[in-house]
């Protein structure tokens, strides 16, 4: 059972469920709330303490499920909203809470407010929801400007009577005008609705989107394009960073979530909220306010590259931007956007992984053993820092990116949109492997024979939950123990500083005691103990060996050390001679 706290998002691992593709009860090869609702107990025993749904509404599937054609309803291919009630009810019996995915800056073109409005016509109160302008040239036969969508082509689409209206992602997914009235009390109702039936949180898809400037044709602002960790708005930030960029980050949506907050405060507890927002970081924490969202993604460690130093610099950065506004960090390595972080850090230094991706995963080579060690590394030190810290599903496995899905099986409008020179985040939304053989791997019946949309690759098998269950070397043991021993040892307001070792390894010193030492290098190291202080869990399960008086910390490898009980007093971290 779930206790009241109002505080519990500050520390809380939170697992992202991508519905479509986790389980599926239905046959049909989608994922469905079915599914999501037969594995809670999975998720419970993996321990984790929240569940983020992504988007499960009605939707076309023109992007995901992020093109929204109503907020209020469940798709009925995924189930219904007895199963969230289902959801809900089950998830808070087994201690988890949960939270969805609201997506504000869009509605699908099969909104109803949509339709109303291409049905209205110009100068109509429907069409003052969305972002429609006259186009350019004899009868409106040129986009307003030239702004380019970040799926790529122009942000424009016209409707035939001379007007058009801005889409930033998809043109099946319009951008709202959020300085209508009425487009902000929908979504009020929209976050009483999901808090009425007993949601935990939310998290704000494109949140720093809402506000715009149409009056300031920047020219060619919002093309943004795939970052370097295959994500497609990682890179570059809004071209203006102090606000007044016309279409990202504007100052004027802290208003909006100033507005959100006082809703999400009509709840007891009030309900919880994280931003997706890719801004500079000195930006980021005024998302992340109490009087805002009270929490923001910090993405710079998910797109650092495998170097102690690079991790130093933005885990500092992380803690003291949160701080700074009494927020906690989130920590993030992968999600459904990007490429899988073991692919990531198994790739080779500077590698394009968008041209990999292209190369169908065979230039260059990645070297998969070396990135799944690091993704574990990498995971165990994140899992040690104060804040929260938000999985991805399948990572608990180290699934690698698929990037070899055949072409006419993509579904990512990146695909289409970039003329095929892009392939865009398929290959981290691949149907999770559930069991070792049999039809689609445990994801769900095989009705007819025919294979998920987005087919699992033949190897899925040996990476499924049921093949690594019990084998204590695995992932998911290893994801297991990770969760059971900082539910155990850490506490909430723990502090931490950050202490670098020479050029490989980073130590987390946390005020309750523990220490997680990663040795980013490839040498092994030596580890002296403090007094009082013994081997705990190591992201490498055959070292350190707990109990051994004189451990090395293997390269590439994450060590907690634990107090025995003695109490520890910090004098040594590892040998910084190596
Ligand atoms: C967010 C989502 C992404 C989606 C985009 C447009 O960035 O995470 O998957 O494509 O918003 O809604």
């Amino acid at each position: 059972m779930i206790t009241p706290d109002a505080d519990w998002w500050r520390d809380a691992v939170v697992y992202q469920v991508y519905p479509r593709a986790f389980a599926d009860t239905t046959g049909d090869g989608v994922g469905d709330l079915g599914g999501v609702r037969s594995r809670l107990p999975y998720l419970a025993a993996l321990g984790v303490d929240a569940v983020w749904l992504s988007p499960f509404y009605p939707s076309a599937l023109a992007d995901g499920g992020y093109d929204v054609d109503d907020y209020c309803a469940v798709d009925p291919a995924l189930g219904s909203l007895d199963d969230v009630d289902g959801i809900l009810r089950d998830a808070h019996a087994l201690g988890m809470r949960v939270i969805v995915d609201i997506v504000p800056n869009h509605s699908s073109d099969r909104h109803a407010w949509f339709r109303a409005a291409l049905a209205a016509g110009p100068g109509s109160p429907e069409r003052a929801r969305y972002v429609f302008r006259q186009g350019r040239g004899e009868a409106g036969a040129l986009p307003p400007n030239g702004w380019t969508s970040l799926f790529g082509g122009s942000a424009w689409h016209p409707v035939g009577d001379g007007t058009w209206y801005l889409h930033l992602f998809a043109p099946e997914q319009p951008d709202f005008d959020w300085s209508n009235p009425e487009v902000r009390e929908m979504f009020h109702d929209v976050l009483r609705f999901w808090a009425d039936r007993g949601v935990d949180g939310f998290r704000v898809d494109v949140a720093h989107g809402l506000a715009k400037d149409l009056s300031d044709p920047l020219p060619g602002s919002s093309s943004l394009s795939m970052g370097p960790v295959g994500s497609m708005d990682a890179a570059p930030p809004p071209r203006r960073a102090d606000g007044t960029d016309p279409l990202f980050d504007r100052d004027e949506v802290h208003e909006i979530f100033a507005g959100w907050r006082r809703v999400l405060d009509e709840y007891d507890p009030p309900r919880s909220a994280v931003a997706e927002a890719w801004v500079p970081a000195h930006r980021r924490a005024l998302y992340a306010r109490p009087t805002e969202l009270g929490q923001a993604f910090e993405f710079p460690l998910l797109e650092s590259p495998w170097c102690a130093a690079a991790f130093a610099e933005a885990i500092r950065e992380n803690l003291t931007l949160a701080a700074s506004v009494g927020s906690s960090s989130t920590w993030v390595l992968s999600n459904h956007d990007v490429i899988r972080h073991t692919t990531r850090y198994g790739l080779p230094p500077g590698a394009d992984a968008v041209a990999w991706l292209m190369s169908d995963g065979g230039d260059p080579r990645e070297d998969r053993d070396r990135g799944l060690r690091r993704a574990r590394a990498a995971t165990q030190l994140i899992l040690a820092l104060p804040g929260s810290t938000y999985l991805y599903q399948g990572e608990e496995l180290g699934l690698p990116e698929v990037p070899d899905i055949p072409r006419s099986a993509l579904q990512d409008p990146i695909w289409v949109r970039s003329s095929g020179s892009r392939k865009g985040r398929d290959g981290s939304r691949v149907p999770l492997p559930w069991t070792s053989t049999g039809p689609r791997f445990g994801f769900g019946p095989e009705r007819d024979g025919s294979a998920t949309p987005l087919p699992q690759p033949s190897w899925f098998g040996t990476l499924s939950v049921e093949a690594q269950t019990d084998d204590p070397t695995s992932t998911i043991e290893f994801y297991r123990s990770a969760l059971t021993e900082r539910r155990r040892r850490f506490e909430r307001a723990a502090m931490c500083s950050i202490v670098e070792h020479g050029e490989d390894v980073l130590e987390v010193r946390r005020s309750d005691g523990v220490r997680s030492l990663t040795n980013f290098g490839d040498v092994p190291v030596p580890l002296r103990l403090a007094p009082g202080e013994v081997v705990g869990l190591s992201s490498d399960p055959s070292a350190p060996i707990p109990g051994d008086r004189a451990p090395m910390l293997p390269g590439e490898t994450t060590a907690w050390l634990f107090d025995n009980g003695a109490g520890v007093t910090h004098t040594y971290a590892a040998d910084p001679q190596k």
